[in-house]
């Protein structure tokens, strides 16, 4: 059995000391910060943390960039040329520097976890002045401190191992929130960074997920996702005592919570327990977010994913058979090394055969380091662009088709935002399923929860109206 390690109350309670003396300096010069959030819910949820320490430190949030005292950039490096971008946008920030020589610039996130980025990065900007990582978010008031006080650092070890529990986090969204059940990944699919600068994968205890969700509840927030990179595995090392169908069932019981969303989940890992629990508890939503990545099994071996088209086919099924109503998304990559056309078919096929909600698709992008980037026979950018654009065409596709089954369908939704640009003005929600519905309504309605009936849809939408509020 594993044991985790946790940063210590002394070593938290000591930051807490630096914020508040911070504070004293910062709060009544009226400072600001600016933080810019790029890739997926795991840094949109570190984000929070740091833009929690900020506040105790005495900033508050600026309107925009140009305004701020300090900026920062929360940076991804699973896709794209996300690099090139980044260092485009930090580049256009001297102007601003050199305007008001007072302003901090930094940045952060996955990117500056890789093998030299961070010292390279503080060696070719001299305006930047704070670099970090994603595993020291419980030093960020002491890292701060150095460079208020002059001086510029750049703070990214390897991940290790460490969790750190009670660090603060201010919220943008005051109906849903994204929960941590884990960090890092083991699972090391051949094509992916996160391994390498997320670190080993490492479960929080059931004790602090649940202390965490119970605060979240008892704010206002009704609907909570647990995010990791693959829930599934939740607990596996034997570390927590709990597996992730007991945890949804430990969690599910915390009065006023009314949705329960997860995410990812892997395939290889989501077992007839996770079923039983989707199907039995009454507030884990109606939707699996399931990352299938190629429907081909050479692919899928040599992306080492550890499950067969078939055994993701049986998943799908099994769920089905389950809990009829529930709903599939994905993720799919295409132009993976090796990929033939025959092998592009099976993803197509298999796409054909689930009918996704909705796919994420991606070309594939070769990120150092990782084993596919080494690997020969890598396929011409060309290629890739057609067969995503034929992907997005067949899942357009089965979009639409998805979508009629759902005319005259009746059901909850938890409003989440409200479009005006149209004469009416639409209101926009999710069923528990995923399921995005528009409807006319009163944007006081905003983070309540609506019974909508679906009457229309169009190309990417349902359309409906509410019954009751
Ligand atoms: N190239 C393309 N897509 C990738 N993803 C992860 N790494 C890569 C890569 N190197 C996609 C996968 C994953 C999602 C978060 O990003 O589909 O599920
Ligand atoms: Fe990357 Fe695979 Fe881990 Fe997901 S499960 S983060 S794709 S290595």
């Amino acid at each position: 059995m594993k044991t985790n390690q946790f940063i210590s109350q002394n070593e938290l309670d000591e930051q807490k000391r630096i914020a508040l003396a911070l504070s004293k300096e910062i709060e009544p010069r009226g400072l600001t910060f600016f933080v810019e959030t790029f890739g997926c819910q795991m840094n949109v949820r570190d984000s929070e943390t740091i833009k929690g320490w900020l506040c105790e430190i005495g900033y508050t949030e600026a309107e925009d960039k140009e305004s701020a005292d300090f900026i920062l950039f929360n940076t991804c490096c699973v896709r794209d040329h996300a690099e090139k971008r980044l260092m485009g946008n930090i580049g256009a920030l001297k102007e601003l520097k050199d305007a008001r020589p007072g302003t901090i610039i930094g940045v952060c996130g996955c990117m500056m976890q890789q093998e030299g980025v961070a010292k390279k990065l503080l060696k070719r900007f001299p305006h930047v002045s704070l670099v970090f990582g994603t595993n020291v978010l419980h030093r960020f008031p002491s890292m701060l401190q150095t460079v208020l006080n002059g001086e510029r650092i750049a703070v990214a070890d390897r991940a290790d191992d460490a969790i750190a529990e009670g660090l603060p986090k201010m919220r943008d969204n005051l109906r849903s929130a994204f929960v941590n059940i884990m960090y890092g990944c083991d699972n090391y699919c051949s094509y992916c960074i996160v391994p390498y600068v997320r670190g080993r994968e490492r479960s929080r205890r059931p004790e602090d997920v649940k202390r965490e969700i119970v605060s979240l509840v008892s704010s206002g927030i009704s609907e909570i996702t647990l995010l990791g990179q693959n829930v599934n595995s939740y607990g596996n090392d034997g570390s927590t005592g709990m597996r992730f169908a007991d945890l949804l069932r430990y969690v599910s019981d915390v009065p006023g919570l009314r949705r329960i969303r997860f995410m990812s989940s892997h395939p290889k890992d989501l077992n007839d327990d996770v079923i039983r629990a989707i199907a039995e508890i009454p507030n884990v939503c109606h939707h699996v977010h399931l990352p299938v990545q190629s429907g081909n099994n050479e692919i899928l071996k040599r992306m080492n994913r550890r499950y067969t088209r078939e055994h993701y086919l049986s998943i799908v099924q099994r769920l089905r058979e389950a809990v009829p109503d529930i709903e599939f998304t994905t993720d799919i990559i295409v132009g993976f090394p090796g990929e033939t056309e025959e092998a592009f078919n099976d993803t197509m096929s298999l796409v054909k055969e689930v009918g996704f909600a909705a796919a994420f698709t991606f070309a594939y992008s070769p990120r150092q380091g990782t084993v596919a980037a080494r690997m020969e026979d890598q396929i011409p950018e060309p290629v890739k662009k057609q067969r995503l654009s034929a992907l997005n065409t067949l899942q357009a596709e089965k979009t639409v088709e998805n979508n009629e089954k759902y005319i005259g369908h009746v059901g909850e939704v938890l409003v989440e935002g409200c479009d005006c640009r149209g004469e009416a003005t639409m209101l926009y929600g999710k069923y528990p399923n995923f399921k995005m519905v528009y409807f006319p309504g009163d944007p006081a309605l905003l983070n309540r929860y609506v019974t909508v009936k679906v009457t229309k849809t169009n190309k990417n939408s349902l359309l409906g109206e509410m019954i009751h509020a």
